[in-house]
């Protein structure tokens, strides 16, 4: 009898928990990890970290790129060519303990710049859920979401966001300041209501 009353009180307790073991997104741990040279993601990335409270990380390389623009775009290009993933000076410590990782990148030669690749192929984000987020010079993410899906094959991939930053080739450099920082603040926020990170 004694047995039969446990089972009972298993099963319903099975039943009341919805069957799964799926820990509900808003529990997990957030990590923010951006690369900025000109500070316009690290803008998206710091309301990110203000409207989720999550922990934010800039990656730094071993050896920075030049100062020089159209150096660092052939720098950037060969890279690219090469498949080169610049050491990272940056360590996580216990990236197992984050369920959601926010991804934010400038878009560089249409890509994901070689940097936040050296991240990807450094870290194990398997069984977590990834958001990218970009800034670029008005042409759009290029093939870089894409990329996050490649080198996450083992993860949740929500719906990323991108926003028009600099233009540094212009001489435009951190350009989400200001007024235009808190246009980007609502559209950050209406993104995170509609992935259902913030309510
Ligand atoms: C090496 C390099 C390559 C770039 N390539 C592109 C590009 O292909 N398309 C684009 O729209 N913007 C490009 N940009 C512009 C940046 O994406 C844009 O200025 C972005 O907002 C910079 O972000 P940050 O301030 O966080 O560094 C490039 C910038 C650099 C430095």
């Amino acid at each position: 009898m004694k047995i039969r009353i446990a089972y009972f009180i298993i099963i319903v307790l099975h039943l009341t928990t919805g069957c799964s073991h799926a820990e509900p997104v808003l529990s997990k741990k957030i990590l923010i990890v951006y690369l900025s040279r000109t500070n316009n993601t690290k803008a998206i990335a710091e309301i990110i970290q203000k409207n989720t409270g999550g922990t934010l990380v800039a990656l730094e390389l071993e050896k920075p790129y030049l100062e020089n623009y159209k150096q660092t775009v052939q720098q950037v290009v060969s890279e690219n060519e090469t498949g080169f993933l610049p050491p990272l000076k940056t360590k996580i410590d216990s990236i197992e303990n984050y369920g959601i990782v926010f991804l934010g990148f400038p878009t560089w030669d249409m890509k994901m710049p070689p940097p936040m690749k050296s991240f990807l192929h450094q870290y194990d984000l398997s069984g977590k859920t990834v958001i990218p987020f970009n800034t670029n010079a008005g042409y759009g993410v290029g093939n870089s979401f894409y990329t996050v899906k490649e080198l996450c094959p083992n993860s949740t991939i929500l719906e990323g966001f991108e926003i028009k930053g600099g233009v540094e080739r212009d001489g435009i450099y951190l350009a989400i300041k200001d007024e235009k920082a808190k246009e980007a603040e609502t559209e950050v926020k209406q993104w995170l209501r509609k992935i259902k990170i913030i309510e």
